[in-house]
């Protein structure tokens, strides 16, 4: 192991396109700062960076699905995601953004020395070209079958079904995200860089070097570079990102993958003046926190940029996580199944600590692993409520019962073989959970602090303190016990830090001990209460989850999975993610029979009343007329309406639909809407005006 002096950690920067789901924090947020949490408390020097990724296809495609400009939707997630990483802990020392003037000028001037040294390939090619739209399809824009796995939705950049990475090129059926049309091939002059140079310098530095790294990351450099690598366009033809530093490139733009992990190193600039400490010494530890689908662009691409600069230091690990899946299902944000963290933080205030700590229990560490709302509850209930807090909670209850409220003397005389074994597992779990933490394994670490709390309340359990007044050296053994237990306590609070940060603060507010405390070099130590100290009276750290709860948010995801488009589960015969647009065969739900259908009753209705639902920016209230009754609907389209434009709008009604509460407010039906190939929406009518309360079959 090298001895660095510093620590640079950085966290993908998510793409500024949408809200984050759960899948994002589980997979880099979260290991980010749990790593970054625990070398500060070790005192090392550290920052922490990350922003959100502006540029780019999934962007500009928003803009089109949402009817706003790139630069709306940009502000619009930036603002969003950068606050739901802050209520969930995720403590960045900058979160930046790549619309920042000094990461354009970052950008360009990286990009403009690769230029100046001559490593860029000038190449004029034929490209896919949109006759209809008048434009050129890269990425995502473009869509086809996979030539890997036949999958149908492929991108021109990537197929999100097997994980390749594409070319347009090697699509099959190419057709474009944008108007459907097949595409066509015009000329056009990009900049490629060739990566094949970097090839055996590679080899050795990821598969000789780096040997360490997780096997999931290692495996999949592997097999890049067995395959051999080959130019790469560093530029689009775009509008929409950095513009090429050189003369005549009107309409051309940085590839989003060249600027945007430069953007780590902008943010850096961004910090502090010292930036270029954390960049360019060889003995800072450079750790890049990923998703597997970004694997490729952090241990192959980058790196051959930096290494190409020549000015920087490379990663010294990328431990990229797997997939977190939802309740057995893969995440998909064009079928709306996903949890979202800003629904999260608003269903469940004050539970930011059960989500960090279900998703780091259950992490994808070394597999893809799958998220479900009852095991979210079980874990809170068995493992938070009845092992982690119940231990903490009888410390403090028990001092205050058998102790006077105060940490009891420690008599050394009088230790038995059970409070030694106490001691010598405090010191073996602070040994595994350094280890673990140091190379990575999250997991691990937590279930050892876990394990270490479910300890003391068998220690607790056997000691039996609270039987112990009147016998022969009662009163010693109950101080021993409780001493412990709360030198005990305290050291949980210091190893919980990390991963509950919260949780942590609370119990540092029970002890009655400053934050200081929480140094690394503290934890193991059985004086970090003194004998003698007033303590403040317990409060619950974690409550219990019930099923109603959890029932609800499993319904919500299935109804809004429905609700939010008519999509077939399983996502086929629709375009994933940024595209939203169906395929020209879409693939139809499951045969009914009449008597299914004839379960429904639709009426025809009027909107006398809309108006936005606080704090949940896709919903709209709407109060509809139904000629024998006025009813409240609670509908997703506040994306798409302005609540004043759809006042008198005819609308067809679910309207035996059973009542379902969103954000506090009870929605009595559904409303009919047609989604357009652009995914915009339209509501359902009759052709003429007819009275409110209408049938419809
Ligand atoms: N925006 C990309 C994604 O969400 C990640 C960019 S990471 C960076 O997949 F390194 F390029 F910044
Ligand atoms: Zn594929």
């Amino acid at each position: 192991m090298k001895d660095y002096k510093r620590i640079l950690v950085t966290a993908a920067l998510p793409y500024a396109n949408g809200p984050i789901h759960i899948g994002h924090l589980a997979g880099c947020y979260l290991p980010a700062d749990i790593y970054t949490r625990y070398q500060r408390a070790q005192r090392r020097d550290i920052k922490f960076v990350g922003g959100s990724d502006e540029h780019g296809v999934p962007i500009t495609i928003r803009a089109m699905k949402e009817g706003i400009t790139p630069q709306q939707v940009v502000d619009k997630y930036h603002t969003l995601i950068k606050d739901s990483l802050e209520k969930m802990g995720i403590s960045f020392d900058i979160y930046s953004r790549t619309s920042n003037p000094v990461h354009h000028t970052t950008a360009s001037d990286f990009f403009k020395k690769l230029y100046d040294k001559g490593l860029f390939e000038e190449k004029e090619t034929e490209q896919y070209y949109d006759e209809k739209a008048n434009t050129f399809l890269a990425d995502r824009y473009i869509t086809g079958t996979c030539p890997v796995c036949g999958n149908p939705n492929a991108f021109g950049d990537q197929c999100e079904k097997c994980g390749s990475s594409l070319s347009p090129e090697q699509l099959i059926n190419p057709r474009s995200t944008l108007s459907d049309a097949v595409p066509v091939k015009r000329l056009t002059k990009h900049w490629y860089f060739p990566l094949q140079h970097y090839e055996a310098w590679l080899k050795q530095w990821v598969l000789e070097d780096h040997k360490e790294w997780k096997n999931n990351v290692y495996g999949q450099c592997k097999s890049w570079l067995d395959n051999g690598l080959q130019s790469r366009a560093m530029t689009r033809d775009s509008n929409w990102g950095i513009k090429v530093p050189l003369p005549d490139t009107e309409g051309k733009v940085l590839y989003v993958w060249f600027d945007a992990p430069i953007g780590y190193i902008s943010a850096t600039k961004e910090l502090t003046a010292q930036w270029a400490d954390y960049w360019c010494k060889e003995d800072t530890k450079l750790v890049h926190f990923i998703g597997k689908d970004n694997i490729v662009f952090h241990c192959i691409i980058f790196p051959s940029m930096l290494k190409a600069h020549g000015d920087f230091v490379l990663p010294d690990n990328v431990p990229a996580n797997e997939f977190l899946n939802i309740e057995g299902d893969k995440v998909s944000t064009s079928r709306n199944w996903a949890v979202w963290v800003n629904e999260y933080l608003e269903d469940f205030p004050g539970c930011e600590d059960v989500l960090r700590y279900v998703l780091c229990a259950n992490a994808p560490e070394t597999k893809d692993n799958d998220f479900t709302w009852k095991d979210f509850q079980d874990r809170n209930n068995n493992e938070l409520v009845a092992i982690f807090g119940n231990f903490v909670n009888r410390s403090l209850v028990l001092m205050h019962k058998l102790c006077g409220g105060k940490v009891p003397v420690f008599h050394a005389a009088a230790v038995d073989g059970d409070d030694q074994q106490l001691m010598d597992d405090i010191q073996s779990a602070k040994i595994r959970i350094t280890q673990s933490i140091e190379e990575y394994r999250f997991r691990e670490a937590l279930y050892e602090i876990i394990d270490l709390s479910r300890k003391g309340n068998q220690y607790l359990q056997k000691k039996e303190p609270w039987k112990k007044a009147g016998v022969e050296n009662g009163q010693q053994q109950i101080d021993n016990c409780i001493h412990l237990s709360l030198q005990l306590t305290a050291n949980l609070a210091i190893f919980i830090n990390p991963f509950l940060p919260k949780t942590s603060s609370k119990m540092l507010h029970m002890l009655k001990v400053v934050e200081r405390m929480l140094d690394w070099k503290n934890a193991g130590s059985l004086k970090l209460l003194r004998e003698g100290y007033a303590l403040r009276a317990p409060e619950l750290l974690f409550r219990k989850i019930e099923d109603s709860e959890i029932n609800a948010q499993v319904e919500k995801l299935k109804a809004n999975a429905v609700a939010g488009s008519a999509t077939p589960k399983g996502g086929e015969g629709r375009l994933n993610e940024a595209a939203g647009i169906p395929s020209s065969a879409p693939q139809l739900k499951p045969e009914i029979v009449y008597d299914d259908f004839a379960k429904l009753d639709l009426r025809t209705g009027k909107v006398v009343a809309a108006e936005k639902v606080e704090k949940a920016d896709k919903l709209l209230k709407l109060e509809i007329d139904l000629g024998f009754e006025k009813r409240t609907i609670v509908s997703g389209i506040a994306l798409h309406f302005k609540p004043e434009d759809i006042v008198g709008k005819q609308v067809v009604v679910v309207a035996n639909l059973a009542p379902r509460k969103m954000r506090g407010i009870e929605s009595n039906g559904m409303i009919l809407m047609a989604e357009d190939k652009s995914g915009r929406l339209h509501f359902v009518h009759t052709e003429d005006e007819i009275e409110p309360g209408a049938t419809v079959s």
